[in-house]
């Protein structure tokens, strides 16, 4: 999540910067346009935008096909394949370990592996506690999508579909949620109950309350 957000504020910030640059560069100068005085830009708020900017091309269909990975919380949009804990250990040994540690438990990167006794992670009072796989994650289908769209951190995109499938049954192994031959794939996968499933609820309080 924070990942994402990062990359929001920095398309953000890009866009910002090029829309400053442009502005820069406007035929005139520092000249103002007729009719701008007060809006401290060359272009008078009235003036409709034009439809195109000029930038870019339209994307095609591989390329959209390519960035449209998302996996909802009910399994829609796994892909085929499937994978065991027992495969996916070693490629976490190879391809992981070295950030999360040998056994999920935190290193350069987080803590992915741990429960709370109980199973009682302190949602709304404190949330003290490592936020683990097994402790705080809702559903067991965000850890493909997110392993297969964000990691290895340094070359994210590199998995395959089987190795992210091994992979987050091994990351459910070490969270104590499936067996070591247990496999998963887009059937199984959304089967898995993660612990704090029922612990988030939509947020139906009156918009000045909202937390986002
Ligand atoms: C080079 C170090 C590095 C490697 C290698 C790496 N990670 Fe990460 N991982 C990170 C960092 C840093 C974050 C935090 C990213 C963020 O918050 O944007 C992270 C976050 C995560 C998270 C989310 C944790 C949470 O609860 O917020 C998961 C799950 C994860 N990594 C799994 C993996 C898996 C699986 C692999 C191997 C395929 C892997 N990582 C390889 C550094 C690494």
């Amino acid at each position: 999540m924070r990942g994402l957000r990062s990359t929001l504020s920095l398309g953000l910030a890009l866009g910002l910067g090029m829309g400053y640059a442009l502005g820069g560069c406007a035929p005139g100068g520092s000249e103002r346009a007729p009719g701008s005085e007060g809006d401290g830009g060359a272009r008078a708020s009235s003036e409709p935008l034009p439809e195109r900017f000029g930038l870019g091309r339209p994307a095609g269909d591989g390329e959209i096909a390519a960035l449209a990975i998302a996996v909802m919380p009910d399994g829609r949009g796994l892909p085929a394949g499937s994978g065991t804990a027992r495969e996916g250990g070693p490629l976490y040994a190879a391809q992981c370990a070295a950030c999360h540690g040998s056994q999920g438990e935190g290193g350069l990167g987080g803590q992915l592996a741990g429960r709370i006794t109980d199973d009682a992670f302190d949602f709304g009072d404190g949330m003290e506690g490592p936020r683990t796989i097994g402790s705080y994650w809702p559903y067991a289908t965000t850890v493909f999508d997110y392993v297969r769209r964000s990691m290895p951190f340094d070359r994210p995109g590199s998995l395959t579909d089987e190795e992210v499938y091994a992979i987050t049954a091994h990351l459910l192994y070490l969270n104590d949620l499936v067996g070591a031959d247990e496999t998963m794939d887009r059937e199984t996968l959304p089967q898995v109950v993660m612990p704090a499933r029922d612990r988030f609820v939509p947020d139906d309080r009156e918009e000045r309350n909202r937390v986002w």
